[in-house]
């Protein structure tokens, strides 16, 4: 019985359309922090100015130096047989001062460069204009919490629409914009690390979500017609379910689904449009018995709410883990002060090396068919799948390869359950800058050596799974590379 199930699994076949590749972003691999006329970001300021908050103490200054190994990245991208490249530009180096009035041949030439170079050899770009690395110019002038943001944005989508749109054809505005707006503007973790617990993390996510309606009008109106693509955004998509079956568990679920992703998600994705309602309550009552004269959390006007509402082609998903939440009696100081939760794992689920990755059950299938049932089934790419390991754990990473398999059935799961995915971006192509982590946790299919001033690419074990995944469009659980050799297969 349990053979003739295990073989009915292996026989789902993944789409011959479905997207399969790799993600990565410009500040964890690029290097060439300061390459010709590239500005300073937010992530150079914090590195260089506050060295002490990465636990290795690195930074991304050479990282990866994708900037001048891309050649060796789009041959990797070959060697694994991928269909798609998701990357992230930086803003700094196309604008160097964060505003048009100044541009960078350079930057220009490096991406179209790299964005050719992936082209020439059918794989299809897929581009994050912003991950993470605003322009410290603009950081001066209050970064995200500025109501000029959106426009600032807007400008820059435009410049890069126009410069590489004749080629690339998937956009992605924002990644992640929790962590853009709660760990950088509320919590005072991610940079610009602000600290303004209970108010940085709505205003920035007005500024965020008008930002990326602005640019997503702007495509649609201006460059679509003409260049025929698509443009969504980003979102980190954890599941959360609620540690028990109270009611009060469920509530509080529902509340740090709302915090997490739904503030980002219902103005854009949601019929009603407007930030999510019970949490909108919550701030809003939290706001009054705490003195203020109004919700901390801003409101959309109707125009506004109806610019923004249905203002995505896709639903990009970055899924990881599972979070399980219990409600507690008093506000945590150090989550939300709305939020009166604690988050929990289950000691059975396998660890990585970062402290808030476990492997689930379910975790993907779940995310995916609630976004389905919420969102009334939209177009949705995981733009983000993967798990980390130690530093020294080399090249055969059997527990990168089970996190792969496992979510990779609950992929096809998805599909059965008819869920409207098109295509899966493993996190990552290759170790990089993993932020406050430095490179003491790593994500890649490759492996750098970061003391080698080549750069130096490997492929580890789930290389070789992921390449035989995406080749024959199936899972073998069984399977084994034969070598650890990597060739370019015909066709690639
Ligand atoms: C999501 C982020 O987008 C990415 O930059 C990060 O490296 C991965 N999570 C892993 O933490």
């Amino acid at each position: 019985m349990g053979c003739s199930a295990l073989s009915t699994k292996q026989e789902r076949r993944f789409p011959d359309d479905f997207l399969f590749g790799t993600a990565t972003a410009a500040y964890q691999i690029e290097g060439g922090w300061n390459a010709d006329d590239k500005g300073e970001s937010i992530w150079d300021h914090l590195t260089h100015n506050n060295p002490t908050v990465i636990k290795d103490l690195s930074n991304g200054d050479i990282t990866a130096d994708t900037y001048n190994n891309y050649k060796r990245d789009v041959e990797m991208m070959r060697e694994l047989g991928l269909d798609a490249y998701r990357f992230s530009l930086s803003w700094s180096r196309i604008l160097p001062n964060g505003l048009t009035n100044k541009v960078s041949e350079a930057g220009f030439a490096f991406y179209n460069n790299y964005i050719d170079e992936m082209v020439k050899y059918g794989i299809t770009p897929m581009v994050t204009l912003y991950h993470w690395d605003l322009p410290q110019k603009l950081q001066d002038l209050g970064g995200l919490a500025n109501p000029l943001f959106p426009e600032w944005y807007e400008d820059y989508a435009r410049v890069v629409f126009e410069q590489f749109g004749d080629r690339v054809k998937h956009w992605i505005t924002f990644n992640e914009p929790r962590e853009i707006c709660y760990e950088g503007y509320d919590a005072g973790r991610n940079a610009p690390q602000v600290n303004a617990t209970g108010i940085g993390s709505y205003l920035c996510a007005k500024n965020l979500v008008m930002a990326h309606a602005r640019a997503y009008h702007a495509y649609k109106n201006d460059f679509a017609p003409s260049q025929g693509g698509v443009c969504g955004i980003t979102i980190c998509v954890n599941w959360v379910a609620p540690l028990t079956d109270s009611e009060e568990d469920r509530f509080e679920a529902e509340l740090s689904r709302q915090g997490q992703w739904g503030l980002y998600a219902e103005p854009i994705f949601s019929e009603e449009g407007g930030f999510p309602k019970e949490l909108s309550e919550r701030v809003a009552q939290r706001s009054i018995e705490q003195g203020y004269p109004r919700s901390r959390m801003p409101e959309f006007t109707d125009e506004e709410k109806a610019f923004v509402k249905g203002a995505a082609d896709f639903f990009g998903v970055n899924h990881y883990t599972t979070f399980l939440i219990s409600a507690t009696e008093k506000f945590s100081e150090h989550a939300f002060s709305d939020f009166e939760t604690e988050n929990h794992y289950l000691d059975e689920w396998p660890k990585s090396a970062s402290d808030w990755l476990n492997l689930a059950p379910n975790s993907v299938l779940n995310a995916l068919t609630h976004l389905k049932e919420k969102y009334n089934n939209p177009v949705i790419y995981i733009t983000e799948n993967g798990w980390s390991t130690r530093h020294d754990a080399g090249l055969i990473d059997d527990d990168r390869i089970r996190y792969y398999r496992a979510a990779l059935e609950n992929v096809l799961d998805a599909l059965d359950a008819g869920v409207n995915l098109k295509g899966y971006m493993a996190w990552s192509l290759m170790d990089n800058f993993e932020w406050f982590a430095g490179y003491t946790e790593r994500f890649g299919l490759y492996e750098v050596d970061f003391e080698d001033p080549a750069r130096t690419r490997t492929p580890k074990k789930s290389a070789f799974v992921y390449k035989q995944i995406i080749k024959k469009r199936v899972i073998d659980h069984e399977y084994e590379p034969s070598s650890m050799t990597m060739t370019i297969d015909e066709g690639h």
